[in-house]
């Protein structure tokens, strides 16, 4: 089968590798990914332009079409290549409103009375915002509608100091129209802790994949700006250390009943459905969905599939998806990203000196991102360069392992020791305790 990924970073490295065993791989990067390149036959050209896609497509006569980012997504790609007789693994851009609609996402929580949402409003009107802001008896977050690359979302005590802070910001999303609307959604501020639960969604059924938390903040401690996330891990057992069995469970219910209102709503959705979830102290709350991986997250699942991951993805397209194994594995990534990120450019354009050898023979693997191939030398950009994942029987070893492999990564990068190690786990199962003493 000839299978065609889309995308360019560590998440489509990972992807990619999935299915390079069992399958003709081609790929359309914006980027020269040389994990990517050295498994597939590719083509650089830009992710979004969706009639050089789809001529690639055709031309190469592929069968099946896998989507890595929410980009092409939104711009209608699965549309397009559905209608040339390519089947795809990610929804159509009706289906992925479910990421690129914020307003369209708990609308649909409301009218099909799912669990796990949290009080909204949305403004397209400055005074409006301004004045529930300011009469809300909490902190808020101000979300624009759509699609800001990770970049949009802004929390009261993180990124706004107060209530006069989320006013102007709310005035800001609607004047200038960030995430393409003049509309902007004001929500209730979650306290609790994060968690990612991915699932493959063959329109009707949903298969969940173990739980993974991700690391946003780009210091260790979890101070400092937010990026794409710094790292990520998840436990054998499919849950997390401070995240129990029903929680999970409850968050995978909400998630069922997400693809089945979205079927009703504007048909079916096929492909990864990314939930991320606060575990509050009444049980999980939805914070957003993803249309797709997560950006670590994928790198802690992807490795665990048991079986062919080419077949769950001829399922997902076929509507036949039932079950999926997973190895009875913890998984550690971390992240190796540029000096400066990602509030300057300071270490982007070096040379990055990567030992794989060194890095394969401690058990660990090599997923590249944002980085460029130049003749035989690897070069960083501004954004994150590779991640590194290793597996092992429990969160501590696997973390060991990650962390040993860093050593062989050199250049003008960072990363943050502490994704994984007892010590921040310990300190979520305490923060955890206490949100459920309130
Ligand atoms: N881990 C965050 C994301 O994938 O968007």
């Amino acid at each position: 089968m000839r299978i065609l990924v889309v995308g360019t970073g560590a998440r489509e490295h990972a992807i990619c590798q999935s299915i390079a065993k069992d399958a003709e791989l081609y790929s359309i990067m914006s980027k020269h990914n040389p994990g990517i390149s050295r498994i597939s036959k590719f083509h650089i050209s830009n992710e979004n332009d969706i009639p050089s896609v789809e001529k690639y497509a055709l031309e190469n006569k592929v069968d099946m079409a896998i989507i890595g980012p929410e980009a092409p997504l939104e711009k209608g790609i699965v549309n397009s290549l559905e209608k040339k007789g390519i089947k795809c693994v990610g929804p159509t851009k009706e289906a992925a409103r479910i990421e690129t609609d914020k307003e369209f996402m708990r609308n649909l929580f409301q009218d099909y009375n799912i669990n796990g949402s949290l009080v909204y409003k949305v403004f397209d009107n400055v005074q409006d915002a301004g004045k529930f802001i300011k009469d809300f008896d909490k902190d808020v977050v101000v979300k624009p509608i759509g699609l800001t690359g990770g970049k949009g979302v802004k929390i009261v005590g993180e990124h706004l100091k107060d209530a006069e802070d989320a006013k102007n910001y709310a005035k800001e999303v609607i004047d200038n129209k960030i995430g393409g609307h003049a509309r902007v959604v004001i929500e209730e501020r979650l306290i609790g802790e994060e968690f990612t639960v991915q699932a493959l969604v063959d329109g009707d059924h949903l298969i969940p994949m173990p739980a993974a938390q991700d690391h946003p903040h780009a210091y260790e401690g979890d101070i400092g700006p937010i990026t794409g996330g710094m790292g990520s891990y998840s436990d054998k057992n499919g849950l997390l250390p401070f995240l129990d069995k029903k929680s999970y469970l409850e968050s995978v219910k909400i998630m069922e009943e997400t693809i089945k209102a979205i079927k009703t709503e504007v048909g079916p959705y096929k492909g990864i459905l990314y939930g991320q979830f606060m575990l509050c102290n009444d049980g999980p709350r939805l914070v957003e969905y993803n249309a797709r991986f997560g950006d670590p997250e994928a790198m802690n699942v992807l490795p665990l599939i048991n079986s062919s991951f080419v077949d769950l993805c001829e399922d997902i397209v076929d509507g036949t998806l039932r079950t999926a194994n997973f190895k009875p594995l913890a998984t550690v990534c971390k992240y190796i990203v540029p000096n400066g990120y990602p509030l300057n450019a300071e270490g982007s354009n070096q040379v990055l000196n990567i030992n794989e050898n060194k890095i394969n023979e401690l058990g660990a693997l090599i997923y590249y991102a944002a980085v460029n191939q130049n003749n035989n030398e690897i070069y960083t950009s501004s954004s994150r360069a590779l991640a590194l994942v290793a597996m092992d029987d429990n969160i501590a070893d696997a973390e060991k392992v990650c962390e040993a492999s860093t050593q062989y990564v050199k250049g003008e990068v960072y990363h943050r020791r502490d994704v994984g190690t007892l010590k921040l786990i310990e300190k979520r199962i305490q923060h955890m305790h206490e949100i459920k003493s309130i």
